[in-house]
């Protein structure tokens, strides 16, 4: 079989784990492994695989990033992008392995839908996608976000600041809670659970009236300006898929200038940005990224199409395409209360 292989959308530690993963099954066992570059970009407009060999594997299970090259590949406008995968796959391909968050598998599962051997991966630092515990690239970013808190956390506490720190997180808060959990965090604010701007004031007011001479306050970068009484910026640039930039708008600096605006503390603000994306994945995403990526060449060697293996407990399960294509899996109430606890 000549078996493609893609990574598309955002790109995130643990993706060459993962292909790492399949393309040494696959050629172990007698298959073509075709590399498809910059991700949907590399079916849609003109065709960029490339045959990868045993040594195209060779020390990529530690490195960040992803061999193959990502994009943020609009298919849609201009419209006939899904129609040109097809063809493409119809001329060069027997079956395809997508590696994406929700907007990727919500294509997987289209082409799927129209006849197409695809297979998914879950992948996305938010870790959102529905019907999975686990995605390529969170577990790194959560430690990358709670490392920073410890370091924030001695800054904070010998200058007696409040320090605001903004993590990624485009529709909910997994990173933020789970990074604000592991390091300690004074405040998380996510989408799932959105305070006001007085309620986090208080809260701060609180703190210190009980006699903490600091506090660190982490927010998602996808929490809604109007809740704290701001505004949506007009204009804001967009990526190809369409979503809001998100890091454009600013809501670290907001939350901090609207605390400084109050008036009685001193506040920083730290917006981790792509550093949490960036390097080398932890031992745990390395381990789970190459048991998804096995399992997806299992499903594909046997031909078993239009699915996902997903993390369930502690387990690796096929799921159907189409139960993850349509949503986001969100915080839910008992994990905010476990951190709220702490706050
Ligand atoms: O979707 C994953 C993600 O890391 C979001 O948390 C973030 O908003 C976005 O990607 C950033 O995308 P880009 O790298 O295209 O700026």
């Amino acid at each position: 079989m000549r078996i493609g292989v893609l990574t598309a959308g955002g790109d995130a530690p643990g993706l060459n784990a993962a292909i790492r993963a399949i393309g040494q099954m696959a050629t172990r066992d007698g298959h073509e492994v075709i590399g498809i570059a910059n991700g949907w970009a590399g079916l849609a407009d003109e065709y960029a695989g490339r045959r990868l060999e045993t040594s195209d594997f060779i020390g990529i299970l530690s490195q960040g990033g992803t061999l193959l090259g990502t994009a943020r590949y609009n298919l849609d406008q201009p419209e006939g992008g899904r129609h040109r995968v097809l063809t493409a796959m119809d001329a060069h391909l027997d079956a395809l392995v997508a590696i994406g968050g929700d907007g990727t598998q919500r294509i997987s599962n289209w082409l799927a839908e129209h006849g197409a051997n695809v297979v998914g991966v879950p992948k996305t630092l938010d870790n959102d996608l529905l019907g999975t515990d686990y995605c390529i690239g969170f577990d790194t970013a959560v430690s990358i976000v709670c490392e920073s808190l410890d370091r924030l956390y001695t800054t904070a506490a010998s200058h007696h600041r409040v320090m605001v720190v903004e993590t990624m997180g485009r529709a909910t808060g997994w990173v933020a809670a789970m990074g604000g959990l592991a390091g300690g965090a004074d405040l998380i604010v996510i989408p799932e659970f959105p305070l006001t701007m007085d309620q986090i004031i208080d809260h701060l007011v609180t703190r210190r009236s009980k006699g903490y001479g600091f506090s660190i306050v982490v927010v998602a970068e996808g929490i809604n300006l109007e809740t704290l009484g701001g505004t949506e910026l007009n204009g804001v640039p967009t990526e190809g898929i369409g979503g809001v930039r998100l890091a454009t708008r600013g809501v670290g600096q907001f939350v901090a200038a609207q605390i400084d605006e109050h008036g009685g503390f001193e506040v920083r603000t730290t917006v981790l940005g792509h550093l949490q994306r960036g390097g080398s994945p932890s031992a745990y995403d390395r381990i789970w990224a190459t048991r998804v990526g096995a399992a997806a060449y299992d499903a594909v060697a046997a031909g078993t199409f239009g699915v996902i293996p997903v993390v369930r407990g502690n387990e690796v399960v096929l799921a159907a395409l189409t139960e993850v294509a349509n949503g986001q899996r969100q915080v839910p109430r008992e994990i905010y209360e476990l951190c709220s606890a702490f706050f």
